[in-house]
């Protein structure tokens, strides 16, 4: 008797993680510092004052992280190489011991069967660089090119599928516009030329990756947002629009299409002319993508105002994006939430899936990142049951693979992530892991949802609970 399997045959299985997130060792080997030492040495800016050390110490004990991936069965690891430690400097001179740990990395995880999968840039900008006017400056921009040269010679006979940039919104907007991550500055009209020379930078390191002739495929890992109106009014929809225009197309476009939305430049036209957009940017921004990396974690509901709403659903203050009119809110539909506080829906993964799957004209999506925190204890038994990630997991799969039988092109899922880490301005206190770290000895334990995870990997079908 065959079993129908829930997945396509050679659907990947990954697990992701970030080299700020996991690796520690911020001085080790002659590593420079990032944006993100700076930000987490700021007293106020990340909770509990923790700091990239020790985080997961993965770079010592990478070896050992390889072979609890091939306990899980993973097909494939999504990781991040730290820019500080290949150039100190952003630029220049190249360090050979950071390439080497990356080379080590990429080596173990082939003996062990896994398909090294590598984002250039997971937001640990070199300080130098951000000191010469970081992602805002157009020159970084080449910067991060002449980066991605130097990673794709030492790596490029050996990891095929790259990503250049996490999450360009998170990076720009966090970064430049609200603050809440490194380098923590609030200036608008710094955040959208942020926003376009991440997109100017990812054109020029695909380039990169590709000239030098190794056989590539490149992506980049958008966290493209869900945004849904809160009622059923104009006023609702104009404001899922706008929000839509800034925290999605503002991206995507330039990216698939090599076009500015006219509605955004236009909602955006007294913090910004746009003039950092140079002639043929558009055609570097949009170099065809080989695949499209889809970051989901939840939707985001907006109204035009909280008049009317209960209280208690309103979420932070009006002016709730960049670009948003003082009254513009989140709101949220009262549903269940993970430790960030951020809901559960599943439908949102589905929706996020039709839609790129759409916009992207065929082209191959993974789910590069989607999980959830939820406050973890280590039981008796010295085991984790969290069973409400690993509903969370559930829900999300069983959404991906309704996508795939309305059609989207989906070829395989990335946990996020592999390991507890350092959850940015959360600092250690949100553990997101499918396996549990203990921060004070280093112990590694697979939770049960990492079980049922690896069990699922294996079979391509969903394991009975
Ligand atoms: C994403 C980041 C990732 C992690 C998750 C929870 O925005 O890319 O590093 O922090 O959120």
């Amino acid at each position: 008797m065959s079993h129908q399997n829930d997945f396509p045959e050679g659907f990947l299985w990954g697990a992701a993680t970030a080299s700020f997130q996991i690796e520690g060792a911020t001085t080790a080997d002659g590593r420079g510092r990032s944006i993100w030492d700076t930000f987490a040495e700021t007293p106020g800016k990340v909770l509990g004052g923790d700091t990239g050390d020790p985080a997961d110490d993965h770079y010592h004990r990478y070896a050992e992280d390889v072979a609890l991936m091939r306990r899980l069965n993973l097909g494939a690891y999504r990781f991040s190489i730290a820019w500080p430690r290949i150039l100190p400097e952003g630029s220049g001179t190249v360090n050979q011991a950071g390439l080497d740990f990356y080379n080590r990395l990429v080596d173990t995880l082939l003996e062990a069967g896994i398909q090294p999968w590598a984002t250039l840039y997971h937001w640990d900008l070199p300080q130098p660089l951000e000191d010469a006017g970081g992602w805002p400056a157009r020159d970084t921009a080449y910067r991060f090119r002449d980066y991605a040269q130097v990673v794709a010679e030492s790596l490029g006979d050996r990891v095929v599928n790259w990503m250049t940039i996490n999450e360009p919104w998170c990076s720009a907007f966090l970064g430049y516009h609200n603050g809440h991550h490194a380098p923590g500055h609030h200036d608008d009209a710094a955040a959208l030329a942020a926003a376009h020379h991440l997109l100017l930078g990812h054109g020029l390191a695909a380039d990169a990756i590709r000239s030098t002739g190794h056989p590539s495929r490149v992506g980049l890992a958008h966290n493209q947002a869900v945004i849904r109106p809160h009622g059923p009014s104009a006023a609702d929809a104009r404001s899922a629009r706008r929000a839509d225009g800034v925290r999605n197309r503002i991206f995507t476009d330039p990216l698939l299409k090599g076009v500015y939305p006219a509605d955004v430049l236009e909602d955006l036209a007294s913090i910004s002319d746009f003039s950092f957009i140079a002639d043929k940017d558009l055609s570097i921004t949009s170099t065809p993508l080989d695949f499209l990396g889809v970051n989901y974690y939840s939707p985001e509901f907006v109204a035009a105002s909280a008049k009317g709403l209960d209280p208690a659903l309103v979420s932070g203050e009006g002016g709730a994006w960049l670009g948003a009119d003082p009254e513009e809110v989140h709101v949220s539909q009262g549903l269940p939430v993970t430790h960030m506080g951020w809901e559960i829906d599943p439908t949102g993964m589905y929706d996020v899936l039709l839609r790129l799957a759409g916009e992207s004209g065929g082209i191959d999506l993974y789910v590069t990142e989607n999980g959830c925190a939820f406050e973890d204890t280590v039981t008796e038994d010295g085991r984790v049951h969290d069973t409400d990630r690993l509903d969370y997991y559930e829900g999300h799969l069983r959404a991906a693979k309704e996508a795939i039988h309305a059609g989207v092109p989906l070829r395989g899922y990335f946990a996020w992530s592999l390991l507890d880490n350092f959850e940015w301005a959360w600092g250690y206190s949100r553990r997101f892991g499918i396996v549990h770290v203990d921060y004070d000895t280093q112990v590694r334990t697979v939770k049960d949802s990492g079980d049922w995870y690896s069990r699922l990997a294996a079979t391509g079908r969903f394991p009975e609970r």
